[in-house]
C-alpha cells in the first residue's frame, strides 16, 4: 500500500478529470459504492476458484460478526447496489467509479495491495454496440492521456453453456497429459480448467498452445455477436489482437472480454480489462440484465504516463502573502479573503505564524507563486501592499490595497493563468 504525495498528486488529478470528462462525454453517470462489502458477494460473483477469493482478499470479521471483505474491484458492488436501488431493472443504465481496491498479493512493479481503479459498467444493452462503445471510450482515452503503443486483445468465452462443453474437452486433452501438469494446474483441473491455460510458467506453454480451443466451441449466439463486435471495431479503426488463450482471471464474464496491454511495464502490462457478465445479475438474485464493462489500473497507467513525459499543472499559488509584522494577521488574513471573493479561481497562501522577513520571502519563493504581497507596519498602517515579483526582474512597487484588484486586473502572471 502506498502514499501518493503531493509532488505526484497533480498527475492523479488529471487523470481522475480526464476519465471523468470521457465518462460524461459518452454519457456515464458516477457511482460511489462502499469500500467494504459482505464476504459472500465477491465470492458469489469473483469465483471461489479464483486467485482473487482464494488467497487475495482482506477478510475480516466486525463486531456485529458479519465477515466482511475490502473490496477487490468493483463490479461486485456496483451490480449489489444497482439491483438494491433497483436502477437496472427495465431500463438501460451506464455507470463509472473510481477508487481504491484491496488485494493481497505479492507486490512488485505495477502491483499494489491498495491500488486504484477507474471503471466503467453498462447494463440493459445486449447487443455488440455496447461492447464497441466501451473500447472506443477507452481508446479515444489513451489518445486523450497521450499514451502510445498499447494493443487490444480480444476474445470470447461464449455462453456459459457453450463454456461449460468446452471446459468437459478441456479436462478430457488436460487429463491426457497430467504428468506435464504443474501442482496449480493440477489442483485446478477439476476446479477451473480454464484458468490452465492462464498458466505463465514456461514449462506448460507447449501444451497449452496445442490444447483445443474456446472459440472452436462457441455457441452460434455467441460467434455472432463476436463477429458483429469485430465488424464494428474495423469500421471504427480500432486495431486488436484476438487472443484465444485470453479468459480473464474473474468467473463473471461470458462472450466478450477484452485487454488493454503494455510490453513497458513489465509482467504486469495489463492496463484496463474488462467484458460482458450477462449472467451475473441473475445469479446474484435479481432479473437478468444484459451487462458489460471494464476497469483500468491508476498506477499503471500514470506510470506511462510519467514515461511519455504528459505534464500535469501543479497548483502553487499565485500569489504569496507576507505577514512582516506583529499584529498584523488579522488584516492579512482579511486581505487574502477579499482577493479570493475577487476570482474564485484565484489561489492565495497566507505565511501563516511568522518568522523573520528573510524565512517569510524564502518560503514565498518555494511555494512557486508568481507574485508575493508584503504586508508590513508601515503599509498596514497607511493601507498599503507591496508587490514583488518573485519569477521575473521587476523593481517592487507599493500601492494602495484599495487598488490591488485592479492592479492584479493588468498584471499578466495572473491574467494567464486565471483565465
Ligand atoms: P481485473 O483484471 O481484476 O478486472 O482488474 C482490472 C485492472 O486493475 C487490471 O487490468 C490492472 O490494470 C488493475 N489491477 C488489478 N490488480 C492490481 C494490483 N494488485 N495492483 C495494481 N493494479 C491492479 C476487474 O477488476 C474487473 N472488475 C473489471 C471489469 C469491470 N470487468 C467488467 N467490468
Amino acid at each position: 500500500m502506498h502514499d501518493i504525495l503531493p509532488q505526484d498528486s497533480p498527475v492523479w488529478q488529471l487523470l481522475e478529470s480526464d476519465f471523468r470528462d470521457l465518462a460524461h462525454q459518452y454519457g456515464y453517470a458516477e457511482i460511489r459504492m462502499p469500500l467494504v462489502e459482505k464476504t459472500e458477494l465477491f465470492v458469489r460473483t469473483i469465483g471461489e476458484i479464483t486467485d482473487i477469493v482464494e488467497k487475495e482478499m482482506y477478510t475480516f470479521e466486525d463486531l456485529n460478526g458479519d465477515q466482511l471483505t475490502l473490496r477487490p474491484e468493483g463490479t461486485a458492488g456496483c451490480v449489489r447496489a444497482c439491483i438494491e436501488h433497483g436502477l437496472i431493472h427495465n431500463q438501460v443504465q451506464r455507470l463509472w467509479y473510481c477508487g481504491p481496491m484491496f488485494r493481497h498479493e505479492r507486490p512488485q512493479k505495477g502491483r499494489y495491495r491498495q491500488f486504484f481503479q477507474v471503471g466503467a459498467e453498462a447494463y440493459g444493452m445486449a447487443g455488440p454496440d455496447v461492447d464497441a462503445e466501451l473500447i472506443l471510450m477507452t481508446a479515444r482515452l489513451w489518445k486523450k492521456l497521450g499514451i502510445q503503443g498499447l494493443q487490444l486483445q480480444l476474445n470470447s468465452l461464449g455462453s456459459l453453456e457453450a463454456r461449460a462443453r468446452y471446459r468437459d474437452i478441456l479436462v478430457e486433452y488436460m487429463t491426457a497429459h497430467i504428468e506435464q501438469l504443474d501442482a496449480d494446474s493440477q489442483r485446478r483441473l477439476h476446479s477451473n480448467p480454464l484458468r490452465i491455460l492462464d498458466s505463465k510458467n514456461p514449462a506448460m506453454q507447449a501444451l497449452i498452445s496445442e490444447a483445443p480451443q474456446l472459440s472452436d466451441s462457441l455457441d452460434d449466439e455467441s460467434a455472432q455477436h463476436f463477429a458483429d463486435l469485430l465488424e464494428l471495431l474495423d469500421k471504427a479503426g480500432v486495431a486488436y489482437t484476438i487472443n484465444p488463450r485470453l479468459v480473464r482471471g474473474l468467473d463473471y464474464y461470458e462472450k466478450t472480454v477484452f485487454e488493454w496491454v503494455s510490453d513497458r511495464l513489465g509482467s504486469q502490462g495489463t492496463v484496463c480489462a474488462g467484458g460482458r457478465y450477462d449472467g451475473l445479475i441473475q445469479h446474484l438474485g435479481g432479473r437478468p440484465v444484459p451487462a458489460a464493462g471494464f476497469a483500468m489500473g491508476m498506477e499503471r497507467l500514470l506510470s506511462l504516463m510519467v514515461e511519455d513525459g504528459v505534464q500535469a499543472t501543479a497548483f502553487s499559488p499565485h500569489i504569496y502573502l507576507v505577514i512582516a509584522g506583529d499584529g498584523l494577521a488579522s488584516q492579512g488574513l482579511a486581505l487574502a479573503e477579499s482577493l479570493r471573493d475577487w476570482r474564485s479561481g484565484l489561489r492565495v497562501m497566507v505565511s501563516c505564524s511568522g518568522g523573520s522577513f528573510k524565512s517569510q520571502m524564502k518560503r514565498a519563493d518555494k511555494s512557486h507563486a508568481a507574485l508575493a504581497l508584503i504586508l508590513g507596519e508601515d503599509e498596514a498602517q497607511c493601507g498599503n501592499i507591496v508587490v514583488k515579483f518573485l519569477r521575473r526582474e521587476k523593481p517592487q512597487e507599493t500601492i494602495s490595497q484599495t487598488a490591488l484588484t485592479d492592479y492584479l486586473e493588468n498584471i499578466d502572471e495572473i491574467q494567464r493563468k486565471l483565465s
